[in-house]
């Protein structure tokens, strides 16, 4: 089976043997199954993060469980639990329309709503891991449930223990969310509040705010129907205070956000497009021209010459800057 249309970066790889799942109950019975019991298996969600570089000689798994089912509501807030094969942007789509609030910053970020967790989706100053109430999972050796707090989740910058101890231990099949009827607005990060202005919002709706991050989002990063990629490639580095000072005297136009008293976290966009990235295309694959975080496969590239591109960047970047660039894709 190709796995091209269910990779966003819509790479060729074969799956040896392929499993759509509907719902919780088909997801255990072919976990039970005696002729899957003992069989490599790989879980596919949205394929909005992941570099395909080989064929999956294993069964794939791609949960596809659907449905946005209220468990609590009040006049403050409303309690969500959402089916992992939803399309996480159809989520935050049906929220804004019903003015729940909390997850507008999060529009038009592509991938399931079962892959969000993962790893911690965050964008405009807001991290998914802020409205989640738990996230309901499936062991995949024992075909049992559990369900993981938010707590239990470990949720950190792109991170969370789906990532770390427990990789390739859990399916998640579904995650509760606790949204506000009674929108905390979040337009603090600047390219939001200049497109506000732009848009003559003087007081923004949790729509306002969807609207704006949609028109920064599109005209930035490409839209995965189009050119294929998977959002940012890497993740933004955290330096040393003292590495970073020091690198402002070479570089004084160099960005970078406080993250502690010590450490600072600076875009590799940045890094990237000054290390003369951007734009840069060599046959079928590129760095995206108006975001240099952005791999992309034009069409027909593979994902072992994106990884070597990749290295190039990431041996380029620590060159110049003394910076080790770290994946946020997961490479498989
Ligand atoms: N920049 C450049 N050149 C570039 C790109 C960025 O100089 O080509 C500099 C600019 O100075 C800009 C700064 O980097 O001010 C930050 O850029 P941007 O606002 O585009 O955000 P980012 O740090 O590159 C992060 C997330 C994105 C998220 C945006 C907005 C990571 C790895 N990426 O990107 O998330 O949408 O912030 O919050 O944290 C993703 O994870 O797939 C993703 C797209």
């Amino acid at each position: 089976v190709s796995l091209r249309h269910l990779n966003t970066f819509g790479l060729d790889a074969e799956a040896r043997y392929f499993a759509g799942i509907r719902s919780v109950e088909e997801l255990t019975a072919l976990l039970h199954d005696p002729q899957w019991k003992d069989f490599p298996k790989f879980i596919l969600g949205g394929g909005s993060n992941i570099l395909l570089t080989k064929d999956i000689e294993a069964l794939v798994i791609h949960p596809d469980i659907r449905g946005i089912e209220i468990l609590e509501e009040n006049d403050e807030s409303v309690v969500l639990k959402v089916g992992a094969g939803e399309v996480w942007h159809n989520f935050v789509m049906f929220c804004v329309g019903k003015g729940y609030g909390g997850v507008e910053n999060l529009s038009l970020i592509p991938g399931t709503v079962g892959a969000a967790p993962m790893q911690n989706i965050g964008a405009y100053g807001v991290e998914i891991k802020s409205v989640i109430e738990s996230v309901e999972a499936v062991d995949i050796a024992t075909g049992e449930k559990r369900v993981f707090s938010n707590t239990e989740c470990e949720f950190g910058y792109r991170e969370s223990i789906f990532k770390k101890a427990l990789k390739n231990r859990y399916i998640i099949t579904g995650a509760v969310f606790k949204l506000n009827k009674k929108p905390i607005l979040n337009a603090a990060y600047g390219d939001v509040q200049k497109t506000l202005q732009e848009m003559g919002v003087a007081e923004p709706t949790i729509r306002d705010i969807s609207e704006a991050i949609m028109q920064i989002r599109r005209s930035k990063l490409p839209d995965p129907a189009e050119i294929g990629n998977a959002g940012s490639f890497f993740k933004n580095p955290e330096i040393p205070l003292a590495q970073f000072d020091q690198l402002k005297e070479t570089f004084p136009e160099m960005p970078g956000y406080p993250v502690d008293a010590l450490t600072v976290k600076v875009p590799a966009g940045w890094l990237i497009e000054k290390a003369g990235w951007k734009g840069f295309r060599e046959g079928n694959i590129g760095v995206h021209a108006r975001q240099a975080l952005v791999l992309v496969n034009y069409g027909g590239g593979t994902g072992a010459q994106i990884r070597a591109l990749s290295e190039k960047i990431q041996a380029s970047v620590a060159e110049k800057f003394g910076v080790r660039l770290n994946a946020e894709v997961n490479f498989i």
